[in-house]
């Protein structure tokens, strides 16, 4: 779920009594956080008459909608929420904000409470009666309760009490019409950051809910509470101790966050990799030709010491963090393991004060990567975050945090993302080898520029798309799609294959070249398209002729192969019904490039199908639940 709340100040200039109208600015926050779940939308203010609400099922233009029929007053304080449904189906009713005690408090909330049904006997005994069938209109009958139950009428106070009673993860943000100058919030794993603006502040999930109108930012712990009104902001943990919050600025610009031109974010995120790739590339030399990670602040003697590295990850972050294993292994000889992150945990793993744990994460806020980091700190484990977004939950709990450049991400399905992700976990895998005498300096730097010159590869790859959408358009009635990859290219298959389910739905699996054999092949039938991602002649060991092998068993069982090899490699021509061309790269690095094509390749056919490309069924783009 995405949630905004707002305040200002009001009477900003002679005559005039707003400068940002409350519903504009919740608004528009909701949009930019749309996202993060879009199975309903709402809005609340408090107007001259008390409480106003709107709230509608669907995506956010039916909340516009119902405004645009039934305007709302101008107001100085708002809340909003856009939401991924858990408890109750994505109806009205169910929609946030849930307005309760006579219309006199709106909450919206993200997370799931967990005892909730304890909760809601407890209120119905007070009599409360329920509307809907979501924990949050519990959690706002609770505060409710507490608060008239205050002689202080102290509304941080009750939010406070109330905290100390939920159970699970929350968010929750309220207004009271008896405080219409002010907007509370409370926290316990679930994101909040809060924006500072002059004579208004504002409150988002993460910073895109107010990047429009306000670069400055802070990030605030867990379990903790903030006020803020039109000039001010108070934190508070849930014992009642003033808390202090970490201020920073917001780097990512507004037109960022436009699609810029084209049809929708995804296309123009695939467009950004050359750049996202730069940018977490850049300035990682010292003028000595090391390479340095300043952000890595484990000491190194510790990072010597490690003995085994596990990976950590969700979604296409984890497929990064296959990569990252066959790239930090080969570099570092350290063993590597990756682990789905809500898998993790429920294995017992063996983690000790030796073992690295990276974890991978656009958003930085996926509630399972959070949960695995916890548990390999408890068992004494150093973390390391790759991470994009400043002011989320992971770097901050991490002991490190390498942070990718990639700008804001906010098409669901990932692109720039994933292959900033790679980028950093090769500078990761570099530096550790480094650190540890695995490699010389020459031979790091050696790498380093050969990823120096991806970007501008990334680039020739995309400059090639429109082979790959007229490929993707006609087989918009594909029933299935194969891919097929080995080493590094067995994460790019199962990364392609995802992309196509997640955009297109479109059934399709990835697999290891190797494994077809032992199973998959019985899949392949007449016309069957199946993507082969081909290694480097040049590379290592006799892989390339191999996959060179598969292409030929699949296609003499009937496959349509579509085959994406580097610029020279004659060998796979008559094997192929379609080539895909990218640039000669080493091995390793080879995923910046092949998996470029396959992301268009799922935009085409999503859009040949009429699809949502940016938003996408059922999904949302961070999962803040377990
Ligand atoms: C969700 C998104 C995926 C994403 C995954 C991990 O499932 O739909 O696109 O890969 O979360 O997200 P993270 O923010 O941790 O990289």
């Amino acid at each position: 779920c995405g949630i905004v709340g707002y305040v200002s100040l009001g009477q900003v200039a002679d005559g005039k009594k707003f400068d940002h109208s409350a519903y504009d600015v919740v608004l528009e926050g909701l949009r930019r956080q749309e996202y993060r779940g879009y199975d309903s939308a709402g809005v609340a203010v408090i107007g001259d008459e008390g409480i106003e609400f709107r709230k509608k099922s669907g995506k956010l233009v039916n909340l516009e909608a119902e405004v645009a029929a039934n305007p709302m007053t101008e107001s100085t304080i708002g809340i909003g929420h856009t939401r991924w449904a858990t408890h109750g189906g994505p109806t009205d009713n169910n929609a946030h904000p849930h307005v309760v005690d006579n219309d006199r408090l709106a909450v919206v909330h993200n997370g799931i409470i967990e005892n909730f049904a304890e909760l809601r006997a407890e209120l119905l005994e007070e009599g409360v009666t329920f509307l809907s069938q979501t924990d949050t209109e519990i959690a706002a009958n609770l505060i409710a309760s507490i608060y008239n139950k205050l002689e202080s009428k102290d509304l941080t106070e009750a939010i406070r009490l109330a905290s100390n009673r939920l159970e699970g993860a929350f968010t929750i943000l309220a207004i009271h019409t008896d405080h219409p100058d002010r907007v509370v919030a409370t926290r316990r794993n679930s994101p909040l950051v809060i924006g500072l603006g002059e004579n208004e502040n504002f409150l988002g999930s993460d910073v895109s809910g107010f990047i429009d109108y306000t670069k400055k930012a802070v990030e605030m712990g867990q379990d903790q509470i903030v006020t803020i009104t039109g000039t001010d902001y108070s934190i508070i943990d849930f014992e009642g101790f003033p808390a202090h919050g970490k201020e920073f600025t917001i780097e990512w610009d507004t037109a960022a966050v436009e699609k810029g031109g084209f049809d929708s974010f995804m296309e123009k995120e695939i467009h950004e990799q050359p750049a996202a790739v730069r940018d977490t590339l850049l300035g990682r030399l010292d003028e000595k030709g090391n390479l340095t990670l300043d952000e890595l602040k484990i000491d190194d003697s510790v990072l010597r010491s490690i003995n085994k590295i596990i990976v950590v990850a969700c979604g296409t972050a984890a497929y990064a963090g296959h990569v990252a294993r066959y790239a930090i292994e080969h570099w570092c000889r350290i063993p590597t393991e990756v682990e789905l992150a809500h898998e993790f945990r429920y294995r017992d793993p063996i983690v000790d004060e030796k073992t690295l744990v990276v974890a991978l994460s656009q958003s930085g806020e996926t509630m399972d990567t959070l949960m695995a980091v916890r548990h390999a700190q408890e068992q004494g484990a150093k973390v390391v975050s790759i991470c994009n977004t400043n002011g989320s939950t992971l770097p901050r709990e991490a002991d490190a945090a390498l942070y990718t450049h990639a700008g804001p991400e906010i098409a669901v399905a990932s692109t720039k993302a994933f292959l900033s992700q790679i980028a950093a976990a090769y500078l990761l895998g570099l530096y550790l080898a480094q650190l540890r005498g695995n490699m010389y300096k020459d031979e790091v730097r050696g790498i380093l520029q050969e990823l120096q010159q991806m970007p501008e590869k990334i680039q020739a790859v995309i400059d090639g798309e429109q082979q790959v959408k007229d490929l993707g358009t006609s087989m918009k009635d594909a029933k299935s799609v194969l891919f097929l990859g080995r080493h590094v290219g067995f994460p790019v298959a199962l990364e392609g294959a995802l992309k196509l389910k997640e955009i297109a739905y479109l059934h399709a699996e990835g697999f290891a070249a190797g494994e077809l054999k032992h199973g998959p092949i019985a899949l392949v039938e007449e016309g069957q398209p199946i993507f082969v991602i081909v290694p480097s002649p040049n590379g290592r060991d006799s892989l390339h002729a191999k996959v060179v092998s598969t292409i030929q068993e699949v296609r003499a069982r009937g496959a349509v192969t579509i085959v994406i090899a580097e610029e020279g490699d004659t060998a796979v021509e008559e094997h192929a019904d379609h080539i895909i061309r990218i640039p000669a790269s080493p091995s390793l690095l080879q995923p910046l490039l092949a998996t470029v094509p396959l992301q268009i390749f799922s935009c085409a056919v999503a859009h040949a199908k009429g699809y949502d490309v940016d938003q996408p069924r059922n999904l949302a783009k961070s999962v803040t639940v377990e």
